[in-house]
């Protein structure tokens, strides 16, 4: 690993050509990953907006403010076209890309999926590598048909070539679009690739499904995205294995919602010195995610995730007469009339000058696959970039789209949105050779600098 503390830049890596096929992998057909899908097909027949996708739509400023140099990200590094993806996916439920999107109801049947209807209907699920011990409000019918951890993961690498094959991919990326698993902790089985591979063996409870096509998915050399708040790629011998064998991994949990903006709010009360007594957070939703989140053992996984973000990003132990008494609370509540149109509360008591109490009340009524979607689509492509550009393992600076950003041993995660967005900005700078932007300024005024002569 090289010396972080050394003053020295990395040289900018070479990176490889875009061109042909990238095969995308969605663990999971539910309401994410087939909004997902459509949307890209609509967008490539020229019937929709990228919006949402920084990919599609952001643009990267290069130089000075006076440089006038602003292309868009997609002009600026070789990421994959939106032609050349081919979609696939594994789920325990037997409906195509289309029935499972009808049945989400995300989207507008008439307007957005009957005009790919063919392309959807296509996308016939993978059998799946599941087992409702860890996902305890679901059962289907397609899943493998042995269940030893083992035979799941050749299982899962037999697929990965077989799609490979069949569709003719240069290149691939596994997305986890599926449930969230119940909560595991980081155990012995988990320390490095001996005792890993001992555990699937043993068929021993924590290797959980989605480890398995994480890891089935490295040992194919296939970069593994995380959108959900399992463990998943994210223990020690996972991390290790991408790290020493140049696949990028990212996660975990799409932040989307109540968390996006909890990442906003919450360095601005920093910021400004502001005190804080509590936070609540609550959300009514209605789809099969809210179902599953039902669960006490999923919900723990969604509530370890969604809890961590406000001490690393106020740190109590540094300030504790602001925020060494502040109570955090997260609660989920499965409403089936809301669908995937989730509402999210939140309650923020503050304190300010002299400790006078007020509050900030926010509503957000989202839509939670419509603001997931294109977070799937950048990680897709900047995993695949990542890859092209010789990176592996942690990738931090898709920190951007996690609410439990996957770092070093060591490193505390970033969780401020705006810093993240410098991170990953500054990471593409730094993969094409151009200058970091350090928002400095003094630059801009060096007469002002410069001694009277
Ligand atoms: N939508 C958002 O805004 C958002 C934000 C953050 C995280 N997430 C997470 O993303 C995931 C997907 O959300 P969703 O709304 O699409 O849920 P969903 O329930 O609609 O879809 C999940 C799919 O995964 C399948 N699945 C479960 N276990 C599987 C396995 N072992 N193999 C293959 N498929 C499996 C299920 O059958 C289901 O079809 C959830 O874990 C959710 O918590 C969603």
């Amino acid at each position: 690993m090289p010396d972080a503390s050394s003053d020295m830049p990395l040289p900018a890596p070479e990176i490889a050509p875009a061109d042909r096929k990238l095969g995308v992998i969605c663990v999971g057909l539910g309401a994410v990953a087939t909004t997902f899908i459509a949307g890209v097909e609509l967008i490539r027949r020229g019937m929709a907006e990228p919006i949402g996708s920084l990919t599609q739509m952001g643009t990267i400023r290069l130089g000075k403010r006076t440089d006038d140099r602003v292309p868009l990200i997609k002009d600026f590094v070789p990421l994959a076209n939106l032609d050349d993806i081919v979609f696939g996916a594994w789920d325990p439920f037997e409906d195509d890309a289309y029935v499972s999107a009808a049945n989400a109801g995300v989207l507008d049947t008439a307007r957005h999926l009957e005009p790919i209807a063919d392309a959807l209907r296509e996308i016939q699920p993978m059998k799946a590598a599941f087992d409702p011990a860890y996902v305890k409000k679901l059962d289907g019918p397609n899943v493998m048909p042995d269940t030893s951890k083992r035979a799941l993961l050749d299982g899962i690498r037999a697929d990965l070539r077989d799609f490979r094959e069949k569709h003719g991919c240069d290149r691939m990326v596994v997305i986890w679009c599926g449930s969230t698993e119940i909560y595991i902790e980081i155990g012995p089985a988990h320390q490095d690739l001996d005792s890993f591979e001992a555990a699937i063996d043993a068929d021993d409870a924590s290797i959980s499904p989605s480890m398995l096509y994480a890891y089935a998915a490295l040992l194919e050399g296939i970069p593994f995205a995380n959108g959900a708040p399992n463990l998943t790629v994210d223990v020690p011998a996972l991390r290790q294995f991408a790290s020493d064998h140049g696949v990028p991994i990212c996660g975990k949990d799409f932040k989307t919602g109540q968390t996006l903006v909890k990442t906003v709010l919450a360095p601005m009360f920093k910021a400004r010195m502001l005190g804080m007594a509590g936070w609540y957070s609550t959300n009514i939703l209605g789809n099969r995610d809210g179902e599953v989140l039902d669960d006490p053992d999923s919900f723990k996984t969604k509530e370890t995730s969604k809890l961590g973000v406000l001490d690393t990003i106020l740190q109590p132990e540094m300030y504790p007469e602001l925020y060494g008494d502040l109570h955090h609370v997260v609660r989920i509540n499965y409403y089936p009339p809301r669908g995937d149109n989730k509402e999210g509360w939140d309650n923020i008591d503050f304190f300010g000058w002299l400790g006078y109490p007020m509050q900030l009340k926010v509503d957000f009524l989202c839509r939670d696959s419509i603001l997931a979607a294109p977070l799937a689509l950048d990680l897709a492509l900047f995993l695949d970039l990542a890859q092209r550009a010789g990176m592996s393992g942690i990738q931090e600076w898709l920190s951007f789209y996690f609410k439990a950003p996957q770092t070093a041993p060591g490193l505390y995660p970033e969780h401020d949105l705006f810093i993240q967005q410098t991170k990953l900005k500054n990471t593409l700078r730094w993969m094409r050779g151009e200058d970091q932007i350090t928002h400095l300024g003094v630059e801009y005024y060096a007469d002002d600098y410069l001694p009277e002569s």
